[in-house]
């Protein structure tokens, strides 16, 4: 059944999915990547179209899967969908070009954290709504953290507990986002460190442990294992 978007919503969540995911190994771009029988990407999508804020979906897929992602997503729910780039950064930017005019506040939320609860979604939301010009959901470091040098060797312990791991979706006022994108200078960081670099601020939320990124074998393999136990 194809979910409904909130006309009267004022959230647009942009998917970028064009990602190849050589680390989890040989085979189709890694939003495509079937879990429990399903894409990452149809997981993904049906979270974010569950939270009631959201008013517009656009999804960057890889270029040569346009039209099977738009098929394979009219079911799911109405998504727009745009080719991505070569770099994270650009598939973020062709999606955030096709936001329609309406919502003023934009997400950017990995397709490879494809259970994020659409509970994540909304508390990032209201955290640009409250005031916050970005917002980033985080969890608190768990290892024990160690700099090290080029042979390395162990320069020093980092003091964790002012480290925080980052999730997404990324929350924005959609003015403070499309600045950041304008004046882009280092494709490496994320959509948070393009508002850093502008001199913006930036506030901490709680994030999720549903959040967790698909990267490698080991975390589709959790990610399937969460599904079968009700994630
Ligand atoms: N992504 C994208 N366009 C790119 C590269 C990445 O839209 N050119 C997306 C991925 O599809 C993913 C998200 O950005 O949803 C986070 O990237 P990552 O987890 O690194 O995914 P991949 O780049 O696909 O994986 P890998 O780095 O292992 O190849
Ligand atoms: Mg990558």
């Amino acid at each position: 059944m194809t979910a409904q978007l909130n006309p009267r919503g004022d959230v647009a969540v942009l998917v970028p999915a064009a990602g190849a995911g050589v680390r989890l190994g040989p085979g189709a771009p890694k939003a495509l990547r079937l879990l429990a029988g399903e894409p990452l990407l149809v997981h993904a999508v049906r979270r974010i179209a569950a939270a009631p804020s959201v008013h517009t979906i656009v999804v960057a897929a890889p270029a040569a899967d346009v039209e099977s992602v738009r098929a394979m997503l009219g079911a799911v729910a109405p998504v727009t969908v745009v080719p991505g780039g070569a770099e994270r950064q650009a598939s973020v930017a062709a999606a955030l070009a096709a936001v329609p005019v309406g919502p003023e506040i934009v997400l950017v939320h990995d397709a490879a954290r494809a259970l994020t609860p659409p509970e994540l979604v909304e508390s990032v939301a209201a955290a640009v709504r409250d005031g916050h010009d970005a917002v980033i959901p985080v969890l608190p470091v768990v290892d024990t953290i160690k700099e090290v040098d080029a042979a390395e060797r162990v320069l020093g312990t980092v003091d964790r507990s002012a480290l925080r791991a980052v999730q997404t979706p990324q929350g924005f006022r959609r003015s403070v986002l499309v600045a950041a994108h304008r004046s882009a200078g280092d494709a490496l960081t994320d959509d948070a460190g393009l508002v850093e670099k502008q001199g913006g601020a930036v506030t901490c939320v709680p994030g999720s442990e549903l959040a967790l990124k698909i990267t490698r074998p080991f975390d589709l393999a959790l990610a399937e294992h969460l599904l079968t136990t009700g994630a």
